[in-house]
């Protein structure tokens, strides 16, 4: 009951401190070794706490918990230093497996040695484990968006709704803020530009700008240097590899004095944009490609739960689709994923 409630790295470590302590002294006694003793713990481990992103993950594994009367133990790791200590924490609580975004894709070597030292299942949720190699480990069991197709769908529907404006090609020009380190956002961003070039919007008018860190100040930051670099464009189209690298951006176009009417950002989760596409008046941001961390947490967790419990092993690679959210169609689509 108190894990559930963490979400802030800070409150992480004491918490894993009392939990340890309570772990050491529960020696279930005979009339509490019922079901409950008996239940089985699984982690829910993620880089970014403070992402609703994640907090809908975190609420599909409640879900697939109470389902199957499991466990979830839910731990925020910001950093390896974390990753570590929650995988031994985990086996300490008696846990036989996690499911793990982890803040590192580089970490999932380590990883992997220290959950088969402690005997614990891993599956990868949204960001792949890569090997030294530079390439994706095939051996762990992953589940994320079908990246390469929705960061494409973005880029559609920024030329789409650019048409429907009227925009002249000649003063428009697209920001696209990557992170090229993580695969799933690279691909992301790369797909988008592959489908504005596809719709003739010209390719030396896409400008590509960095993010240093994957929140709202890192792609304020790296919009806001391409913004000044570009005093000549009169219109903006915005993606990244995320809602929150399009928040960013946007705010940053706020900052230079553009418009709700001469900017479009679309971002991809649609999570971390209910409370801008709710805002009274238009903002820049459009839209986002929804996808739904509610079923990817309770599709993790269910296939983990399989896994341990019947031995069944989860699929190697398993992709989820987005669909396009707007100020128009979004309480219909949050009132469909719940
Ligand atoms: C990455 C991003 C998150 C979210 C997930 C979805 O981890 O950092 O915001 O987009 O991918 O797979």
């Amino acid at each position: 009951m108190i894990l559930k409630k963490i979400f802030l790295p800070c409150a992480l470590t004491l918490s894993l401190i009392f939990v340890g302590a309570c772990a050491k002294k529960s020696t279930p006694s005979a009339a509490d070794s019922s079901a409950h003793a008996a239940k089985i713990k699984l982690g829910f481990l993620v880089k970014q706490p403070e992402e609703p992103w994640f907090q809908s993950e975190w609420r599909g594994a409640e879900k697939a918990a109470a389902k199957y009367s499991f466990e979830v133990v839910k731990l925020g790791v910001p950093d390896g230093e974390k990753v570590l200590a929650a995988i031994d924490n985990l086996a300490a609580l008696g846990a036989q497996g996690f499911v793990i975004c982890t803040p590192d894709v580089r970490l999932g070597p380590a990883i992997v040695a220290k959950a088969n030292q402690a005997g614990l299942k891993v599956i990868a949720v949204d960001d792949q484990f890569v090997g030294p190699d530079g390439k994706f480990i095939a051996t762990v069991p992953y589940l994320g968006m079908s990246a390469t197709k929705i960061g494409e769908s973005v880029g559609t529907a920024l030329v789409a709704e650019m048409k429907h404006r009227n925009w002249s090609a000649s003063d428009t020009a697209a920001c696209v803020v990557t992170f090229e380190e993580l695969d799933t956002a690279h691909q992301r961003t790369d797909g988008a530009i592959v489908a504005l070039k596809a719709t003739a919007f010209a390719g030396n008018h896409i400008y590509k700008t960095a993010q240093k860190t994957t929140d709202i100040p890192g792609s304020f930051d790296a919009a806001n240097i391409l913004l000044t670099q570009h005093p000549e464009v009169k219109h903006w189209l915005i993606c990244a590899l995320n809602d929150t690298g399009v928040l960013g951006a946007v705010r940053a176009t706020e900052g230079r004095g553009f418009s709700a009417s001469d900017v479009i950002g679309i971002g991809i989760n649609g999570t971390d944009c209910i409370d801008e596409l709710r805002k009274s008046k238009p903002t820049g941001f459009f839209g986002s490609m929804r996808v739904s961390a509610i079923t990817e947490g309770f599709r993790t967790s269910e296939m983990l739960y399989r896994w341990v419990k019947d031995g069944v092993t989860p699929p190697s690679d398993t992709r989820t689709p987005g669909i396009f959210m707007t100020r128009d169609n979004l309480e219909q689509v949050l009132k469909d994923d719940q």
